[in-house]
């Protein structure tokens, strides 16, 4: 871990991160969302930007303040997430984290006024968001593309699918079926995966973690 924060080894690269839940609207008033408290995205930004990277950080709606040195853009719905994130692959950079809980549907119509209540039983129909993290990994200018996978079950099998599915880089995948660990905790234990390997990343602080992730990061990145 010390050499690559004593040699800022993400000196001159643009890590761009995504971070906590997005917000799908049903109308004016309501809208879809879960748990995410952004916190490791947060961390992850930090811990880049320690590491000597100019960092771009688009945020869903969270309770957190911006880490220094770092940009943050801030989006809401979904498809908001993807054009910024697609904007910043665009113009080119070198990694990409997606720690976001990106709602995995949106409302398939938003109502422009307050939905009234009536009958006994309302129906709500939902359409599947764009994979942001899938579509980074397939963009011409294809960064070092790493993945997160919060699961409940089977966390390394479904992780190791979810990384040749979308064809990333790394994958980061942690158990949230425990209460110590992911979503709204400080700290988080991380078990990492890329072609070929994979490195156990024990219960620390979520800061701890962050920067074990971003020496991986800077690690897998150079070969
Ligand atoms: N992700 C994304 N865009 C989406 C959904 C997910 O970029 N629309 C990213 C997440 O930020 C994470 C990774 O994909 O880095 C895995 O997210 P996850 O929810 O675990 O996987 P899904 O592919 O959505 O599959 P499922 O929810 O069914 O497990
Ligand atoms: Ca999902």
């Amino acid at each position: 871990a010390a050499e690559v924060f004593d040699y800022q080894l993400l000196t001159g690269k643009h890590v761009v991160i995504t971070a906590g839940p997005t917000r799908e609207a049903i109308d004016p008033v309501r809208y879809i969302t879960n748990k995410s408290s952004g916190k490791m995205g947060f961390a992850l930004a930090e811990a880049a930007a320690e590491a000597g990277a100019r960092v771009t950080l688009i945020a869903g709606p969270v309770n957190l303040p911006t880490p220094s040195r770092v940009d943050r853009v801030d989006v809401s719905r979904a498809v908001d997430m993807f054009d910024a994130c697609m904007k910043t692959v665009d113009e080119g950079c070198d990694v990409f984290i997606a720690t976001a809980a990106v709602a995995d549907y949106r409302p398939t119509v938003t109502a422009d006024h307050k939905i009234k209540k009536s009958t006994e039983e309302i129906h709500l129909t939902l359409v599947k968001n764009p994979d942001i993290v899938a579509s980074v990994a397939e963009h011409d200018k294809r960064p070092f593309t790493v993945g997160f996978a919060a699961e409940t079950r089977d966390v390394v099998a479904y992780a190791q699918a979810k990384l040749v599915n979308k064809k990333l880089d790394m994958i980061a995948t942690n158990d949230v079926s425990g209460s110590n660990v992911g979503f709204n905790s400080d700290n988080n234990a991380l078990t990492v995966i890329w072609p070929g390997g994979h490195k156990v990343l024990p219960l620390a602080s979520k800061a701890q973690i962050a920067k074990q992730l971003i020496e991986l990061i800077a690690i897998r990145y150079k070969d």
